[in-house]
């Protein structure tokens, strides 16, 4: 696994920013997984003002959402979907019917994930793949314990998801118990796969990630993947570092 630690989130953002608009320049098509949280805010930022001044263009590209939560969908303010509208879709000439997301309200939603799996598929599947990490380690919302050959479904959260997702929703109480969540054998299914983490709190996480390939950090079983990227500020590294001396 590539390993670029870089100074902080915004050259973070900036860094996963040009690995994607090589991508798009290789293939204008491209299809990208997407992510939500604050970690991705900079690199959507950067991605904005990149299509602004006029240097990349998404009208080709796809967009699958990696995960949503149940309750959720595309009209609703704190859906993932919309988290990502408000910091990129909006902001760039991505078109509406290349964004695919999970639908949280879906009245059947073993059928939603089916459906999702066979759409990933049908555009050829993911070539990038871009990830967060959980503080516990999780992906998309594959929590510990969640199998390594898990596809698209419904997940519970843990306490401590909610926790860090709480800032969205106002409350703790208020951040949703289940999710649709892409699985980890779909995320591993991507050709490439680039994971952000930034600030101290994801220390521990990322440190965990490196050692045995294990069920109850998901993140560890990116090491079966040929070809991933992670991108880490100093913060995020600290725990590698010591180890490392
Ligand atoms: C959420 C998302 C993940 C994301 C993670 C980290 O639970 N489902 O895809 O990577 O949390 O979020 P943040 O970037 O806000 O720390």
């Amino acid at each position: 696994m590539k390993v670029i630690i870089v100074q902080n989130k915004k050259e973070g953002g900036a860094c996963a920013a040009k690995l994607i608009l090589n991508r798009i320049k290789k293939k204008k098509n491209t299809t990208f997984g997407l992510a939500t949280g604050k970690t991705m805010i900079p690199l959507y930022k950067k991605l904005s003002g990149l299509y602004k001044r006029g240097e990349i263009n998404f009208s080709r590209v796809r967009c699958f959402n990696l995960d949503e939560y149940i309750g959720f969908n595309k009209n609703d303010k704190k859906s993932n979907y919309r988290f990502i509208k408000k910091y990129f879709f909006r902001k760039v000439n991505i078109r509406e019917e290349n964004i695919f997301f999970l639908d949280g309200k879906a009245s059947d939603p073993i059928l939603e994930c089916k459906k999702y799996e066979e759409r990933i598929k049908k555009y050829g599947g993911i070539d990038l793949q871009i990830l967060g990490i959980g503080i516990n380690g999780h992906i998309g919302f594959n929590e510990p314990g969640s199998s390594f050959s898990s596809r698209t479904r419904k997940v519970m959260l843990r306490n401590e998801t909610r926790h860090a997702n709480a800032w969205l929703f106002g409350s703790f109480k208020r951040v949703p118990r289940y999710a649709l969540t892409t699985g980890i054998e779909t995320i591993l299914s991507a050709r490439k796969i680039v994971l952000l983490a930034f600030g101290k709190d994801k220390a521990a996480a990322v440190a965990a990630t490196f050692k045995r390939a294990t069920k109850q950090v998901p993140a560890s079983v990116l090491q079966r993947h040929p070809n991933v990227t992670f991108i880490i500020d100093r913060a995020a590294s600290a725990n590698l570092r010591q180890k490392s001396h």
